[in-house]
Formats: C-alpha cells, structure tokens, sequence
C-alpha cells in the first residue's frame, strides 16, 4: 500500500508565513496527524507531493520514512499526484500494489475508515470516499448512472442538474498504482479551471470497465480540511472532544469535557480527575488517584498515585512525582524528583532538583540552578 500526501497548496487564507501544512493541531503540525495515520494502516511506502515552504516542511517534519515529491508549478490535483509516481511501489505481480491519496490539510481521516475503503476497493477497483451532503457547494459532485458512478463533476464544471447533486467526492481515493500510471500521464486540462484534476482518472476507469465503489465517512469532521485559522479552530475542538472522551470511558473524570486540552499523550491510571482549564502536553503519566485541580499545565511529566496537582500549577518537562505528593498554587517544577509524601504548596520553583521523601518546601522557596552559564543540581534528602 503506496500513500500519496497531497500537501503542496499554499495556504493563503491562513495568512501566515507558516507553510499551511505545519500549523498545529493538538500541538502537531497537520501533516503529522496524517502521517501517523498512513502509519497507523501500515502503508508500505508514504509520498508526500509538497511545493511552498518545502524546505521548511521537510525540515520540520523530520520523517526519515517519508518520500518527498516537489510540484512545481502546482497544475492540480491530478498533476500533483503524477510527481508522486516515480517514488512508489507499483508491483503487478504476484500482488498488485495500490496508492491511497490524502491531503495534508485534512488531519482528522480516522484509519477505520480508511480500513473501510481499502477493503471495498478489493484487488481491482477505484474506490472513491464520498458523503451525502446537505450544502454541497464547492465540492466535486459524483455524477451517478442507473446507480453506478460515471464520473466526477468539479463545482465551476457542473451544470444546474449537477449541481443540485449531494453526493460530493471528499477527494480521498484508492486506485491500483498501475491504473493510476496509465491514467494520469493521460489526463488533459481543458477545463473551467485549467488544471489536471485527479477527478477526471474515475471517466477513464469507467472507460476500461474498471468497477468504481464508493465508502463514506462516520463522520463529516473526518474529511474537513483547513484552509483558514477558523477551520483550524473548529477541528481543534472536535479533535480536543474526542480526546475527551476517550478519557472518560477510560474512567477518568473530566469536570468538563469542553475545557482540557491534550497536545500529546495522556496516559491515566484509575480515579484520576482532572479539573477544569488543564493543558497536558508531550507525554504526561498520571497515576492512580491522582487530582488535577484547575489550570494547571503539565508537560512531558510523571505524577505518581495519590498525588494532588494544582490549582495553578506547572510541571515542565523531567517532573517526577512520586505516591501522594503535593504541588500547590504557583509552584512550578522542572527537571525534578520529588519522593513520596513530599509538599510544596504555596509559590516555590523547585528546579534541577533531587528531593527526598516527607520534605515540606515552604512557601516562596527557590531552588536556585543557574549561575548564568552553568545549572547545578539542588539535593535535599528524605
Ligand atoms: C478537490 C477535488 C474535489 C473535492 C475537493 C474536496 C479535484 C480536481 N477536485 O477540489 O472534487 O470535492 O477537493 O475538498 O481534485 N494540491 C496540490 N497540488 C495542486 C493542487 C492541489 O498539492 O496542484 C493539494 C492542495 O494543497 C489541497 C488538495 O490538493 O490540499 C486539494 O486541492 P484544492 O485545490 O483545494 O482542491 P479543490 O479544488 O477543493
Ligand atoms: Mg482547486
């Protein structure tokens, strides 16, 4: 399995100097999030087709499994697709091998469902994800025939019948990689827009008797892509709700579901609840019965069973707490390790320290660490 990432538009309703592709969702760049996705269905060879900022994209993605395929200029979609084709597998025998193409703006594209459309398309079939929509403006529609798809009609192509059609390609689509080097090479661009559509390859298999499925997504959120800050903000929501959720039927108690946000992995044990306004990010460990009372903001950090954290307070990365310790208001904690039944719950910094077990750090206490070139570390035994 070839996965094609389309990620070469520029991105200029984001208004920004950021390549669109980068910005982050839950502290990821969006191209990561489809990334670990492509991971996640085992593809076999990933192909990302990046144009503006490219460099930077390459850089900042740092994913040693990636091909890279630069389009430039950027003809469209189908033209986009073609610039992926040199770098991937495209064995016939003894099995074929197949391309499924995403979009590096369109992060929230659950593996199930494309688990779902990988299994429609079967050994020899074009399977386009497509949704019923109630406005579908904008969209390529999926013009139907006696049931079956004929073709895929771009918005500034259709006529007032098409238009009126709610059935809209998500863009997302797996085709055989030999299908697909047959095609594309092929495809013309005469028309409203002047580009290559990838679209147009659904007519050409139509014409060599190729069976074209379709699947749908459980979700509309699934394929919404960002093209603005707005849009980012809204699948930033529904991606933060998920996450929530998952929590919960973890068992962990959320006081409000609408108000924590996760940018990495959260991991819980039972009985753990986490108070309104709290921000998790890199990988936090949190043991049994922990409390996380309200805006607190813990980043890759270890907090051991029993332990009560916050309100207002901060654990910065290389925290570790152990069993039934308390950290207060206004107290942050970094590259440290605090034992067993110790406290500091009023105003501290407590950095590059060792503490014992049983330790009271009192109120406005610093662990002073730096002279300016050099840290030291501070021990305070049990
Ligand atoms: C495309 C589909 C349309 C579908 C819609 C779903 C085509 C011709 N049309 O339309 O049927 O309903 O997506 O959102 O495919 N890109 C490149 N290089 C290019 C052009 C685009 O990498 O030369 C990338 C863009 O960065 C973007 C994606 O492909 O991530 C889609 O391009 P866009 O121009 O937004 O497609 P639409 O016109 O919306
Ligand atoms: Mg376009």
């Amino acid at each position: 399995l070839n996965v094609v990432i389309l990620a070469a538009g520029q991105g200029k309703r984001m208004r920004s100097d950021l390549p669109k592709v980068l910005h982050p969702l839950a502290g990821k760049p969006l191209l990561g999030h489809v990334l670990d996705t492509a991971r996640a269905i085992g593809a076999t060879k990933i192909c990302v087709v990046y144009g503006h900022g490219g460099e930077q994209v390459r850089t900042a993605l740092d994913a040693p499994d990636v091909t890279w395929a630069l389009q430039e200029p950027q003809l469209g979609t189908g033209h986009a697709v073609l610039q992926a084709l040199p770098g991937l597998a495209n064995a016939v025998s003894p099995a074929p091998t197949f391309t499924l193409v995403l979009y590096g703006d369109v992060p929230l594209i659950r593996a199930a469902t494309l688990q779902r459309l990988i299994e429609v398309a079967g050994n020899d079939s074009l399977a386009l994800l497509t949704a019923h929509v109630d406005d579908p403006h904008g969209y390529g529609r999926i013009v139907r025939v006696d049931g079956l798809v004929t073709r895929i009609v771009e918005e500034k192509d259709a006529d007032d019948a098409e238009k009126l059609i709610r059935e809209i390609n998500t863009g997302i689509l797996v085709a055989p990689t030999a299908a697909l080097a047959r095609w594309l090479p092929a495809l013309g661009n005469r028309n409203a827009q002047g580009e290559y559509y990838l679209t147009d390859i659904v007519a050409l298999a139509v014409a060599e008797g190729m069976p074209v499925v379709t699947a749908h997504p459980d979700a509309a959120w699934e394929t919404e892509g960002v093209n603005s800050k707005v849009q980012l903000a809204a699948l930033e929501r529904v991606h933060q709700r998920n996450v929530a959720e998952q929590l919960m039927e973890a068992g962990v108690t959320l006081a409000d579901p609408a108000r924590i946000d996760v940018r990495g992995e959260l991991v819980c044990g039972r009985d753990v609840s986490i108070d309104v306004n709290c921000v998790f990010e890199g990988r936090v460990v949190l043991g049994d019965g922990v409390q996380v009372r309200a805006n607190c903001v813990l980043e890759n950090a270890v907090v051991g069973a029993g332990s009560i954290v916050g309100p207002f307070a901060r654990l910065r990365p290389g925290t570790e707490l152990g069993r039934d310790v308390h950290i207060g208001n206004f107290v942050e904690v970094k590259n440290s390790t605090i034992a067993d039944h110790s406290k500091a719950n009023h105003l501290a910094y407590v950095g590059d320290a060792t503490i014992g077990s049983r330790v009271n750090v009192g109120a406005g206490t610093i662990t002073c660490n730096y002279d300016g070139a050099n840290k030291f570390r501070t021990v305070i035994e049990d």
